[in-house]
């Protein structure tokens, strides 16, 4: 067979801009040799040792483009919040074990965290704290807007729309936004959001709204807003409140998830952080991403009612006709335990101990780890359980009914896209995200007047 002759790069010319040059020096280079052209790519090297090859100029020099569909193997950006080991199943927060964050702190001290970049002082954490009670209420206007979702609507689709709705009502942070407004627009969203989800909740189950109060922490208060009625007491436990900052810390962040990248995606076009917010809200509802933990328990919930077995569960998730996929099962990164579904799982037996989860849900769930995990099928593929797999019956067991698993992992998630929000506004490297793509379709083709279109 004679190979056809090499083409001439598309852009002779250098008409694209140079990739901004890497803030890190390039320790190694990789070559690359294509119509005998020959380039060396720098090769940078993170703070935990992993190793990247800059191709930002692959195309200004060679007229070709890097092909990875679903970006398996591409990082979008340099980050300094969360470094994510898939390989040893570790995950570091600014630096901080998941597993200390989720023992000592707050989820409001994991949210200073994330967006300030280190753990606060005492006079930090109490000044934050004041922000989020100041902000917590939502204008008149906004509330009367979950009159007019019908009954059944999806707390994700009200959460999406409402967040988006707050920049009609509140100021933007502009590129030259002073810290203390930036303050306020961050605690403003982490606070609201916290009301919005309730709030949609109580509509969700045609209940008034229960207002927040300065009186009660962050958790406790979102806790109050669910579940008090004007007919019955109720006083969130110490149990339920630990129980919730701890789930909330497990989402709090988690590198360049789909979500994170959508935020990053939108963030990039220079739309304002509510949209950036409103799009990473939407993106994490598919049931391959967040929406996994509302799936795991729809998944469970057949098994039992339709007495499947655990076998025959397997067998379908391993036939590539069937469709059917072991949700809160696998992950692109973790090709070990997921170190946030070992937290998950304690804290699940915890309330089985505690006689909290009772029932064959999460009998099943056992039965199927272990059988999943042993089975070579899976373990060649390195498929263990991911967050999603535990925290949905946590959150059943805490008295949040499925359709709000979802806007739970929103409201912790929140802050990990408001740090990185915020980093890629003030990395001078990023510019609009403009992926590219290798066309396959028809090459030119006549244009047939309607009439004579056959
Ligand atoms: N059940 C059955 N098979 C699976 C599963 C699963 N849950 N996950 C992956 N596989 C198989 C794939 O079919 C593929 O098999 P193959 O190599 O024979 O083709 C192999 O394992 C690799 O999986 P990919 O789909 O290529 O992995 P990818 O990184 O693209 O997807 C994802 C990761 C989406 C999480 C996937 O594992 C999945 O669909 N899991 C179920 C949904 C879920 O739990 N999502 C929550 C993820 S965590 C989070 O977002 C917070």
């Amino acid at each position: 067979m004679t190979k056809k002759p090499a083409r001439k790069p598309a852009s002779a010319k250098p008409a694209r801009k140079a990739a901004k040059a890497p803030a890190e020096a390039a320790t190694e280079t990789a070559r690359l040799e294509l119509d005998g052209r020959r380039l060396d790519l720098p090769v940078l090297t993170g703070t935990q040792g992993e190793r990247v090859i800059h191709v930002g100029n692959l195309r200004r020099e060679l007229g070709v483009s890097a092909y990875d569909p679903a970006l398996a193997s591409t990082a979008v950006c340099r980050s300094g919040i969360t470094y994510v080991d898939g390989a040893n199943g570790r995950l570091l927060l600014r630096g901080y074990p998941i597993e200390d964050l989720a023992q000592h702190a707050t989820f409001v001290e994991v949210a200073y965290l994330l967006v300030h970049g280190d753990l606060p002082t005492l006079e930090q954490r109490s000044r934050f704290s004041d922000l989020l009670n100041q902000h917590s209420m939502l204008h008149e206007n906004m509330r009367n807007f979950f009159g007019n979702y019908p009954e059944g609507a999806h707390p994700m689709a009200v959460l999406s729309a409402m967040v988006v709705s707050l920049s009609s009502f509140y100021p933007e942070i502009k590129l030259d936004t002073d810290r203390e407004e930036i303050d306020i627009t961050v605690t403003r969203l982490l606070s609201k959001l916290r009301t919005i989800a309730a709030f949609s909740y109580k509509k969700s189950i045609g209940e008034p709204f229960i207002d927040p109060s300065h009186r009660y922490s962050y958790c406790e208060n979102f806790l109050n807003m669910m579940f008090q009625s004007p007919v019955s007491r109720y006083a969130a436990s110490a149990e339920d409140v630990a129980i919730l900052n701890k789930l909330l810390i497990l989402h709090a962040d988690h590198e360049q998830n789909a979500s994170t990248t959508a935020v990053r995606m939108v963030g990039s076009t220079g739309a304002n952080l509510y949209a950036c917010i409103s799009a990473g809200v939407c993106a994490l509802w598919g049931p391959l991403h967040g929406g996994a933990n509302q799936a795991v328990i729809e998944m469970l919930e057949r098994i039992v009612r339709e007495k499947i077995p655990v076998p025959e569960v397997l067998r379908r998730a391993k036939d590539k006709t069937d469709g059917f996929r072991l949700m809160g099962f696998g992950h692109r990164i973790y090709k070990t335990y997921d170190p946030r579904a070992r937290i998950a799982k304690a804290i699940c037996s915890q309330l089985v101990r505690k006689g909290r989860i009772t029932g064959p849900l999460g009998e099943i769930a056992l039965e199927l780890e272990e059988a999943a995990l042993a089975d070579p099928w899976f373990q060649e593929r390195h498929l263990y359980p991911n967050v999603d797999f535990y925290t949905g019956l946590i959150y059943r067991a805490l008295g949040f009914p499925k359709e709000m698993f979802t806007v739970l992992f929103a409201l912790g998630r929140l802050p990990g896209w408001i740090a990185h929000w915020q980093e890629m506004r003030a990395d001078p490297s990023q510019r609009i995200m403009r992926p590219g793509q290798y066309y396959v379709g028809p090459s030119r083709l006549p244009y047939v007047p309607i009439a004579k279109r056959r």
